[in-house]
């Protein structure tokens, strides 16, 4: 047997391969990180190797022993990888191999390419979970600064361009809608990575009798699981009693299930678009701490400075998870690109998965929690929402409809109500300049409306009473007082 390498290359190969070649095609770099995953699939699968007489009792035994004791190197950082091993699946088998030597029989029935699918599966299973968690928190961090400042009003704006009066609420619920969508599409994804391919060999399974339905289970191939196994839980499997019962999840032709990479690039996708969200909250952030709006300020912990001006304190945190939302979507196309060519079945282009994926999962789970903590720690500036909010121009589409409800057309209730804009621009006293300065729409008086139309009459002026204006906007999914109260219950209940 080749001393060097005695899982994969021994027998057929006369030679080691060269150290650029070991280096080009190692991938323990970056896949080691799935040996949580790839220990508890070993303990499974021996487990039931066990069950169908492949494994003696004791062997058994010998090799859960050994490859807990692993994972514990591994999680203490003792554990020493070898690069010439490839990958994470060779490294911990070989090591395995070497302190019990039983360990050879662990690969029966098993290819790693239905190993390397079960542990990404498994793998991002956990992250999936673990990334709803952070979802949800930055949903409460939303509606929490919502309920603080349920009576702040803002400019709602299309084009960038000042447009009517929302709660700043109703704006902030509009993230929290897009991120339950967010986790929806994860849920869904998750049904499909929840999905066991062991037992598929390299590409035709086996000819053993192995029992695919006892390994799926033993490893939270069922319906309806939910907790993950997170970063600091032991690794350990469920009791086989505790699992009998229920409804294994395999797939369900074996070449598909060691090419198939859909999941990931659903999680590429649900994530991507989750990092546009997170992108577009950035945006509303930045610009909302600019001068120019000043409707928000960031906690002093949550902005940095600039080397050069002493003034300066920038909303780094936003730009950076704006920046990122790049990565995450060039993580997409890389995966659907590295896709497209592939024939049936596993190539080791595949192996190009893991980084793309794991880049994904991290900067969508960082970047979702430390805006959680961020908007737990901005302030909202008051008067200067007050002051924007107030601008009676908000309020044209309220004139028009107040037209309406006489008896106007819209069509012409809008041009009338244009020529009212355009009048109180050029109506009011010229400022020091000599340029006229303008009247608010609120300030023109009934007279000067009459100019425009006879249709106005004296509660004309009333449509600019802000409080009344939002009062009356009560339709299911409106910016009115009752209904943005009502939302903001309705998601307290629901995220609690
Ligand atoms: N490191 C490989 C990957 O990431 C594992 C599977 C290798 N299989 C093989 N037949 N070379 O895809």
């Amino acid at each position: 047997m080749n001393k060097k390498s005695p899982v994969s290359r021994s027998g057929r190969f006369a030679r080691e391969v060269s150290a650029d070649v070991a280096q080009f095609t190692e991938s323990i770099s970056f896949d080691w990180r799935l040996w949580r995953h790839d220990i508890l699939g070993s303990m499974a699968h021996a487990e039931m190797l066990h069950k169908i007489g492949v494994l003696k009792k004791n062997e058994l035994h010998a090799i859960i022993r050994g490859l807990d004791a692993i994972g514990k190197e591994i999680k203490a950082g003792t554990f020493k990888w070898k690069p010439e091993l490839e990958d994470v699946h060779m490294n911990i088998e070989a090591e395995l191999t070497r302190r019990v030597p039983t360990g050879a029989k662990l690969h029966t029935a098993r290819s790693r390419n239905d190993q390397v699918a079960l542990d990404v599966r498994m793998w991002l299973r956990d992250e999936i979970t673990l990334l709803l968690g952070e979802i949800a928190n930055l949903q409460r961090a939303l509606v929490s600064l919502g309920e603080k400042n349920s009576d702040v009003l803002i400019p709602g704006y299309t084009h960038l361009q000042r447009a009517q009066p929302v709660y700043l609420a109703h704006h902030l619920l509009a993230y929290v809608e897009m991120l339950e969508r967010d986790c929806e599409r994860l849920w869904d994804c998750h049904s499909r990575v929840n999905v066991c391919p062991l037992g598929s060999g390299a590409i035709a399974g086996t000819t053993l009798p192995i029992d695919r339905e006892l390994v799926a289970k033993l490893l939270g191939f069922i319906k309806f699981r939910t907790e993950a196994n997170e970063e600091n839980k032991e690794s350990s499997l469920p009791s086989l009693s505790s699992v009998k019962n229920s409804e294994a999840l395999l797939s369900q032709n074996s070449m598909d299930a060691v090419s198939d990479r859909d999941f990931a690039v659903e999680f590429c996708a649900a994530g991507a678009l989750l990092a546009v969200h997170l992108s577009r909250l950035a945006e509303d952030l930045i610009l909302w701490a600019s001068a120019e709006f000043n409707f928000i300020k960031i906690a002093d912990a949550y902005t940095t400075g600039s080397s050069l001006m002493p003034q300066k304190k920038n909303p780094d945190i936003a730009e950076l998870a704006r920046g990122k939302s790049a990565r995450v979507i060039g993580n997409l196309v890389s995966l659907l690109t590295l896709l497209k060519g592939l024939p049936m079945t596993y190539n080791r282009d595949l192996q190009e998965d893991k980084e793309r994926l794991f880049d994904t999962a991290d900067t969508v789970r960082a970047s979702t929690r430390i805006f959680s903590a961020m908007l737990r720690n901005v302030k909202i500036n008051r008067a200067a929402c007050e002051r924007a909010a107030s601008d009676p121009a908000l309020l044209a589409t309220d004139l028009a409809d107040y037209l309406v409800k006489k008896g106007m057309p819209f069509r012409q209730a809008h041009h009338v109500v244009g020529a009212v804009v355009a009048l109180a621009e050029k109506t009011g006293s010229p400022s020091r300049s000599g340029a006229k300065a303008g009247k608010p729409l609120n300030q023109l008086t009934l007279a000067e409306l009459q100019t425009v139309d006879k249709t106005f009459g004296r509660d004309a002026l009333g449509v600019f009473n802000l409080k009344t204006a939002m009062a009356k906007r009560n339709l299911t999914g409106a910016p009115g007082t009752k209904e943005v109260a009502k939302q903001l219950a309705r998601w307290r209940e629901q995220l609690s």
